[in-house]
Parts: structure tokens; sequence; C-alpha cells
């Protein structure tokens, strides 16, 4: 055993003695995202306000930030879409996802600390991340996400790594003899606490984005339609040239998949699998996916002031007048902002 293969397998078993707090940590959601050290807040489904019986079965979530630049959604036990949604709107952005007005600025070139909130040991699988442009006035807010087309930047290549001297990294919760020797992205990213680093592209044209971010978990992958999707998206204003020098791509995220792929209908703890093909489409050739080794935790130094879109190419700081309160309770003195 290494000794960065003992450290990770120190924070692995320090995360599952102190982090595991019962079935509610079955499933996950966006926490937030650090830029530049900055915070811009994620969306919670578990949200007491939308859904009045979550606190029957949740850990007493908090609502959501007003500012939040996540899109909203519907998984109210923070679960996940099916294959056999693989063709409708679910898919594009989580069950019944709403964009919200805010966006967190970026530059080409920064890099997105995206925060889960938790992940579960054993649910193995790929982390992928797409772009997709929108060209309304106010940029991303409210867009018709049915419209949205995709370029893939990111799908945590090599996925399932297999580890020398058959090391035993896994399975500490579920003991699965089929993880022995093996590492998956999503192990990387737990180590990471539960974070993953994506690079803006460079070269990306200025503009309003929604970054669409993804794990597959495969622990029920064996079945057909067993895989869970767990898509989330945020929206971004990137500060970039007027005409940028990359091409994107058009998929719509309704075609990404299919429920027979070999990446999807996989029996992913079969100790015969040695590697993994990534399904969807195929990634930009100019992206610059972070590496393995520079998956780390982030913890953010300061709390990001989000921008809304105006007149499709300008930008004014988010505030609490200009955004009136649509999810959670707002308090006033936190959120209110005059840039
Ligand atoms: C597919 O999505 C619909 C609408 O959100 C939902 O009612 C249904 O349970 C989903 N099917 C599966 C297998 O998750
Ligand atoms: C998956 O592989 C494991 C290990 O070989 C095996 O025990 C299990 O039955 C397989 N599952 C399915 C559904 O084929
Ligand atoms: C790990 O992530 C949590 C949020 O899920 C955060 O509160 C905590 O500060 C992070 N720790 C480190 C070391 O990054």
């Amino acid at each position: 055993m290494t000794p960065s293969t003992r450290s990770l397998l120190s924070i692995l078993f320090a995360l599952t003695s102190t982090l595991t707090p019962g079935p509610v940590f079955a499933h996950s959601h966006l926490s937030h995202i650090v830029i530049n050290g900055a915070l811009y807040h994620g969306y919670d489904p578990r949200n007491p306000v939308e859904n009045p019986d979550i606190n029957k079965t949740h850990n007493n979530p908090r609502p959501n930030y007003p500012d939040s630049v996540a899109w909203s959604y519907a998984a109210f036990d923070d679960g996940f879409v099916a294959p056999a949604n693989y063709s409708h709107p679910d898919i594009i952005c989580h069950i019944s996802a709403t964009s919200p007005k805010a966006h967190a600025p970026v530059r080409p070139g920064d890099l997105i600390h995206i925060q889960w909130n938790g992940w579960p040991v054993g649910h193995i699988g790929p982390i992928l991340t797409y772009i997709a442009p929108c060209e309304s006035q106010s940029g991303c807010a409210g867009v018709d996400k049915m419209m949205l087309r995709w370029t893939k930047i990111d799908e945590s290549r090599p996925v399932l790594e297999v580890l020398p001297n058959n090391e035993n990294l896994w399975d500490v919760e579920h003991g699965r003899a089929g993880m022995i020797g093996k590492r998956w992205a999503t192990d990387v990213m737990i180590a990471a606490n539960n974070s993953w680093q994506v690079m803006v592209p460079k070269g990306l044209t200025r503009g309003a984005y929604v970054m669409r971010h993804e794990i597959i978990a495969l622990h029920f992958a064996a079945k057909r339609g067993g895989a869970q999707n767990y898509p989330v998206c945020f929206n971004l204003w990137v500060e970039g040239e007027k005409e940028g020098s990359v091409t994107l791509d058009s998929y719509d995220a309704r075609e990404f998949y299919r429920d027979d792929h070999i990446g999807v209908w996989v029996n992913a703890t079969a100790p015969a699998l040695t590697s993994y093909i990534v399904p969807g489409p195929t990634m930009a050739n100019w992206a610059t996916p972070v590496p393995y080794a520079q998956q780390t935790s982030m913890l953010p130094r300061s709390d990001g002031t989000p921008v809304l879109v105006t007149r499709s190419t300008e930008t004014v700081l988010w505030t609490a007048e200009v955004t009136p309160t649509t999810t959670g309770r707002a308090v006033r003195d936190k959120y209110h902002r005059n840039g």
C-alpha cells in the first residue's frame, strides 16, 4: 500500500465513521460551488417550504438561498433520474427543474470547485460535466431547458482504475468483494471531501451558460434500468472574448444516454470488470478536464455575489431588490447587497 493510498484510506474511514447519518445520506445534491475562493450557493431539494412533509423524513434541511445559482428541482428525497426517463425533460437538469436568475461570474480558464452534500461510499460511477449557452436577454434566467444544446467538457476518465497489488480501497460500507483493487472516479471525489473541479474552457465566448454536472451511480446497474443519474445544473456568466476560439457541440440532453449502453447497463461490482466505457456524447477535443491528482477539497474564503444578465451582454450585481425571493425564507440583512 502506498502512502497516498493509505492517507486516502484513512480519509475514507474517517468520512464513513463521522459523516454517515444513515439512510438520508443515500443520495445527494449540490451544496455550493467555489470560484477563486468565493462561494455561490447550490440547491437543496429537501426544502420544507416547497414540500412541508419533508421534515418528517429528513434532517431538517435549511431553506434555499434566494441568490442560489443552482437550478431548483423536485427530487424531494435527494434522489435520481432513472434510465426509464433518459428521453424525458427530467434528465436535463433533474426532476421538473427550473433555472434561477442568478449567474456565477467566471473567466475562461477558471476552476469551478463543485461541492456535493456528501456522496455514499459504494455509489460508484463516472462524473460528467457539460455546458450549454443561453441566448436570451436575461441569460439563462428562466431559460427553456428543452432548447439547451450541450457540449461535454469532462467525463472523469479513466473512471475506473485497477490498483496495483490488489489494494483494497473499498468497499468499507458494504464490504463488496467486487471492489477489491479498484478505484472509481467517485472514490476520488469522496476523498476530495465529496467535491470535483472543472475548468471553464479557455477560448469560451463571452456569455451566459448552464453547467450541467452529473454523477451516474452504478451500484444497481447490473439490472437493466438500475443506473441512477444525479444531474445538477447551475448558471454561469463567462467573461470571455466576444468571439471565442472554441466551437461548441449541439447535443440534446434527452439523447445523451440509452438504457442498454455498456456504461449504463453494467455489472460494476463484477471482479472481471477492469475498464469502463463512459456513456453520452464524445467529449470536446479542446476540453481540459482536471486530472485525478489535482482533485482536492476547497474551503471557501468569502461569499460570492452572483450577477443578473441584462440585454444579453451586460450584467448587474445581484441584490435582494432586483430578485424577489421565490424559494425559501430570505434573511434580508444577510442577502441584501448593494454591490
Ligand atoms: C420518470 O419520470 C416521471 C415524471 O417525473 C416519474 O413520475 C417516474 O416515476 C419516473 N420513472 C422512473 C422509473 O423513475
Ligand atoms: C455481478 O457480478 C457479481 C460478481 O461476479 C455476481 O455475484 C452478481 O451475480 C452479478 N450480478 C448480476 C445481476 O449479474
Ligand atoms: C467539506 O465539505 C463541507 C460541505 O459539504 C464543508 O462544510 C467542509 O468545510 C469541507 N471541508 C473541507 C476540509 O474542505
